[in-house]
């Protein structure tokens, strides 16, 4: 009870003082070790001796994200790691902390040589140039499909991968004629497609697509132009 009072006086007086911006959420930021300096700051020793208390309360911070598994090959299993910052007691300093590590087991998501994107897919660029049809028979002879960009998502990965590298990439997606449908060898049949301006323009042998990984667009072009390719594995 008196306690209470106390700290709705110290702080109060500090909030009128130092938090001046505080529009109500300052208490969501702050955690016990910034009451800890703030009573050193303010020489109130009653500050210091409540953010000791929660420190004791909640000894830990959260855990940091985990970082990305070290296996890479569907089936095998790897590592990853996370780590926060907990009150050190052993040390007769106020304010230190220490480091916890914790390591877990996780599982490998893609075959050698693809690398895993931020949403999961199994994405392998090949800088090697070649047509449209001989970059779909190459992905396939490694097991994999060339890459129908077919969600949001997958089309924020090949920006990422692709970024400065200021390439146009072989796609998947072919039409018979300059007026059939586009047609995809798997995924959605209605991939995530942003149009150049002016595109797709119908050249009478524009039959395939590309990505051009500058502007971040697509592009109907003839698939006898030789260009790098990213292959996914599914
Ligand atoms: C008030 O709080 C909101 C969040 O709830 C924040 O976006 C805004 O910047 C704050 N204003 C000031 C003056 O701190
Ligand atoms: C603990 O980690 C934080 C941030 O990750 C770092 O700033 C700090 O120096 C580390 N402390 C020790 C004792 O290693
Ligand atoms: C894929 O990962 C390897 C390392 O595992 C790296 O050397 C390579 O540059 C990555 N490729 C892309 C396109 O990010
Ligand atoms: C090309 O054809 C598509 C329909 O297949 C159409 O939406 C588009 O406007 C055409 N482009 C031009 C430049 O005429």
């Amino acid at each position: 009870m008196n306690i209470l009072i106390f700290f709705y006086i110290v702080v109060s007086g500090v909030s009128c003082g130092l938090i001046t911006e505080s529009n109500g959420t300052a208490g969501e930021d702050i955690n016990a070790l910034t009451l800890v300096d703030l009573g050193k700051e303010t020489r109130k020793p009653l500050l210091t001796l409540i953010g000791l208390a929660l420190k004791n309360l909640h000894p830990c911070e959260v855990w940091s994200p985990w970082t990305p598994c070290d296996a890479n090959v569907r089936g095998y299993y790897g590592t990853r790691t996370r780590t926060r910052q907990c009150v050190d007691k052993s040390s007769s300093e106020i304010n230190t902390y220490k480091n916890e590590t914790d390591i877990g087991l996780c599982e490998g998501k893609c075959p050698p040589g693809s690398n895993i994107t931020t949403h999961g897919f199994c994405l392998k660029l090949h800088l090697n140039k070649l047509y449209h049809n001989s970059a779909e028979a190459f992905c396939e002879s490694e097991g994999s499909y060339l890459i129908n960009i077919d969600s949001a998502e997958k089309h924020e990965d090949v920006k990422n991968m692709l970024s400065g590298f200021g390439l146009s990439i072989h796609i998947d997606g072919r039409r018979a004629t300059s007026s059939s449908p586009w047609v995809y060898k798997y995924g959605s049949q209605q991939p995530f497609v942003t149009w150049a301006s002016g595109e797709p323009d119908n050249g009478s042998s524009e039959l395939c697509l590309i990505f051009y990984a500058v502007d971040n667009t697509w592009y109907d072009v003839s698939g006898t132009s030789s260009r790098p390719f990213v292959c996914e594995s599914i």
